[in-house]
This record gives structure tokens, C-alpha cells and sequence, in this order.
């Protein structure tokens, strides 16, 4: 006889389609409209703006334009700006690089920013741009990915740790600087 109590994995299942938005209402998301992720180009720049200003209540054009400046075109010395697009939108972005011996490590990449649109999430984009981040480092040569995050960003936590991210070897420290 079957059993009546619904089982972990399905109750998830349930409560994830709850969660996530219909296909249609997320921009660039219809049926069958497929993500791709690529290196981030100037015309991208307006919508990732909107994307951290979402998330971060904060515009900050200038910043972006710098990093875009810095990382753009800086495939060759390990430094990435990929962008998910589905449809023509872009719905999220990847920043990061791989950094030499930086405090006494082995060279290894670094992922600085991932965000993907509130109204895009839970589709698997961000996990699709961390792969894809990955793949390139892993080119670069180097077997290990860190990243650094808010302690109270439980929805980034949650997300690394979905990847399989794990508390490093390093803490972090700071001080306020006298005037
Ligand atoms: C974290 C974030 C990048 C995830 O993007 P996403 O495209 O929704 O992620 P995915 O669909 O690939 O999710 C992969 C896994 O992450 C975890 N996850 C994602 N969102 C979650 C949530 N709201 N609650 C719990 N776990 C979550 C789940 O384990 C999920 O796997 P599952 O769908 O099989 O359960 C996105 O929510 C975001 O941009 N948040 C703001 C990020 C931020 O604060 N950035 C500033 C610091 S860089």
C-alpha cells in the first residue's frame, strides 16, 4: 500500500514549484527560450547595473563601468565577466578571476559577484554560471574555487553550499582605520 505521507524530496519538489515563478513571467524565460552564458559585452552593462541595484539598493554606475573596463577583455590573464542570457535579457552575472599566491595560497580562482534577476531565480542560472566560471578556471589550471560572502546572506550560503562550497582555511579580519 502506498503510503500517504508525502516523502522529503517530493515536499521540496512541491514547495519549490510554489516558490518559483511560472516560465512565462520570467523575462526572457519562455518556453524554450534557452540561457547561454557568455563574456559580458558593453550593451550588457545597463541590465546587470539594474540586476545589482536590485539586489543592492544601490546604483553604481561608475563601478560597473570601471570593472567592465577591467575585465572585459582580460580572458588572458584569468579574469572573467560572464553574463546568463535567456532569450535577448540578461538575466544574471558571474564576476571573478584567478589570483596568484594571494595570502601564501596556491594560485586559485576567486568568484567576487553572482546574481541572477529576483524574477529569474530558482531556475538553476546561477548554477549554470558558476559552472561556467569553474570550467574556466579549471582551463587556467588551477583545482580550487573560494569565494567570500556577508555572514548574514543566508541565500548566498545556501546557494554556495549547493555547490558544494565548504568553510576554507582562511578568516577575515579588519579594523577601523584612525583619521
Ligand atoms: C543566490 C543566487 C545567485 C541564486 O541564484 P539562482 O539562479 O536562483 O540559483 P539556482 O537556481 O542555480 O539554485 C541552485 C541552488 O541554490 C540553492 N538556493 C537558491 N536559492 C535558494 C533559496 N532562495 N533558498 C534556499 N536555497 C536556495 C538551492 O539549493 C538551489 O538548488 P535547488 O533549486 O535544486 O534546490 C540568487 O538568489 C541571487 O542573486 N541572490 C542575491 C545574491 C547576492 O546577495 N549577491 C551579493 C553578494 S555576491
Amino acid at each position: 500500500m502506498m503510503s500517504k505521507i508525502a516523502r522529503p524530496d517530493a515536499e521540496q519538489k512541491r514547495l519549490k514549484r510554489k516558490l518559483s515563478p511560472p516560465a512565462s513571467t520570467v523575462p526572457g524565460r519562455q518556453a524554450g527560450a534557452a540561457l547561454s552564458i557568455r563574456p559580458v559585452r558593453r550593451g550588457d552593462l545597463d541590465a546587470v547595473i539594474e540586476i545589482d541595484a536590485m539586489v543592492t539598493d544601490i546604483e553604481k554606475r561608475d563601478y560597473w563601468n570601471s570593472l567592465y573596463r577591467r575585465y572585459a577583455d582580460s580572458v588572458a590573464t584569468g579574469q572573467h565577466f560572464l553574463v546568463a542570457v535567456a532569450g535577448d535579457e540578461v538575466i544574471g552575472f558571474v564576476i571573478g578571476e584567478v589570483r596568484d599566491w594571494e595570502f601564501g595560497s596556491p594560485p586559485c580562482g576567486w568568484v567576487f559577484a553572482i546574481d541572477v534577476r529576483p524574477d529569474a531565480r530558482l531556475a538553476g542560472t546561477a548554477t549554470q554560471l558558476l559552472k561556467a566560471i569553474c570550467d574556466r578556471f579549471r582551463k587556467a589550471g588551477v583545482s580550487k574555487v573560494r569565494t567570500m560572502l556577508a555572514r548574514d546572506n543566508t541565500l548566498i550560503l545556501s546557494f554556495f553550499r549547493s555547490q558544494g562550497m565548504m568553510i576554507g582555511p582562511f578568516i577575515p579580519l579588519e579594523m577601523d582605520l584612525e583619521s
